[in-house]
């Protein structure tokens, strides 16, 4: 009895300093690196009007679950902390029944988040294709889990749901779903 009682505390004591001390290393998302990182690319962002006030626009298409029912999607580049890589932009509006018409007149009204790929430097995430992951509100901040956590970083890893998760099934193994659209 003694003895389980004491490995539980010693049990305890070293999964609470490791996961203190080695935060970033243990979780793939939602922690101040990833966050900060987030907040550079979302400046990055700004620079080439994908977001802000003087974003471009496309004309919006009807979208599926779970990204909204109108949808912009963009590929460029962007610039982050002197590494350039591939970036995704997609806008999504809503609610659920809006029309284009709609989106069009008050895109402002009817953005509910911005979800963004962004191909990070060799060996972020080797796993994944290096694949940064952030879902945005249109005020450029952090949209959260359930669990409170932001999402910025490697979303969900390891997860069976998320974003990781649902885009590793993209056709091609590219983690990439519209550019299938155009095969
Ligand atoms: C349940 C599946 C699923 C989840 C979870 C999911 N996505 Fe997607 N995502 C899709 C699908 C399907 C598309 C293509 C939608 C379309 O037709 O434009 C897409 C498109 C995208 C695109 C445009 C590039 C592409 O693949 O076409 C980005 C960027 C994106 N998602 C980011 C995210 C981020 C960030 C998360 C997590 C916060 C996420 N997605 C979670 C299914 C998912």
């Amino acid at each position: 009895m003694k003895r389980t009682l004491m490995g539980c505390i010693v049990g305890a004591a070293l999964a609470f300093g490791g996961s203190v001390g080695a935060q970033d290393n243990m979780m793939p998302f939602g922690t101040d690196t990833e966050v900060n990182y987030a907040a550079q690319l979302w400046t990055a962002m700004e620079s080439i009007n994908m977001v802000g006030d003087g974003m471009l626009r496309t004309f919006p298409y009807e979208g599926i679950a779970p990204h909204g029912m109108m949808l912009e999607t963009f590929y460029t580049k962007a610039t982050v902390g002197g590494h350039t890589g591939t970036l995704l932009v997609k806008r999504n509006y809503g609610p659920e029944g809006v029309t284009e018409d709609e989106v069009l007149k008050e895109p402002g009204k009817h953005l509910g988040a911005i979800t963004v790929m962004f191909k990070r430097e060799a060996g972020y995430d080797a796993d994944n294709q290096d694949w940064f992951w952030a879902k945005y509100l249109p005020d450029g901040s952090l949209d959260k889990n359930p669990k409170g956590m932001q999402l910025a970083g490697r979303v969900a890893k390891g997860k069976p749901k998320g974003c990781i998760a649902c885009h590793s099934g993209a056709p091609g193994g590219d983690y990439i779903f519209t550019t299938d659209h155009l095969k």
